[in-house]
């Protein structure tokens, strides 16, 4: 599997998560299910953000001017999703979560399927030998598993928080 089939079949996880939590977020009745599935959906969109960044960001850094700029942007679109996945831990189904849901939803939707998998993939895609994409999956697929278990020391604690009455929020510090 090549980097630009990697990075889509994250994508398409996310997705489906989204879709899986849009389920009950409305229903007070299933807290349980939309707490596992917002930590499912936290989990894996912030191991995808941060091997996304370490490793295609980086790549595109030094590659021609518009994906230059697209992997800086990329950065600040993460940081935006980042916070409305904190804020979806610390939720009970209700109102509350089907608006942070929303939107969390809408920028998920632009930032990997509009901009990522329509614009920047292509892109990155024409300036890859196919060695060179396989090389990049291996790295990719390699600080996913490497940054896991850290991502899920960082959202469980917002969860338990969240059953002790607590609503603190944690930030990345890896
Ligand atoms: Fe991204
Ligand atoms: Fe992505």
């Amino acid at each position: 599997m090549d980097i630009i089939k990697c990075i889509k079949a994250d994508h398409d996880e996310a997705a489906a998560l989204f879709g899986e939590l849009a389920r009950v977020a409305h229903d007070d009745r299933r807290t349980s299910d939309a707490m596992r599935l917002a930590v499912r959906l936290a989990v894996a969109l912030k191991i995808h953000a941060h091997a996304e960044e370490k490793i295609v960001y980086e790549v595109m850094s030094g590659a021609t001017p518009d994906l230059a700029a697209f992997s800086r942007e990329g950065k600040y679109e993460h940081e935006l999703l980042d916070l409305l996945l904190d804020r979806l831990l610390v939720q009970r189904p209700g109102p509350e979560l089907v608006a942070i849901l929303k939107v969390a939803r809408h920028e998920f939707e632009h930032h990997a399927r509009v901009e990522e998998e329509g614009e920047l993939l292509p892109a990155l895609a024409a300036c890859l030998d196919p060695g060179r994409g396989l090389h990049l999956a291996h790295d990719f697929l390699y600080e996913r598993r490497r940054i896991r278990p850290a991502i899920e020391r960082l959202v469980g604690p917002a969860v338990r928080g969240t059953h002790d009455g607590l609503r603190t929020h944690h930030h990345r510090r890896w």
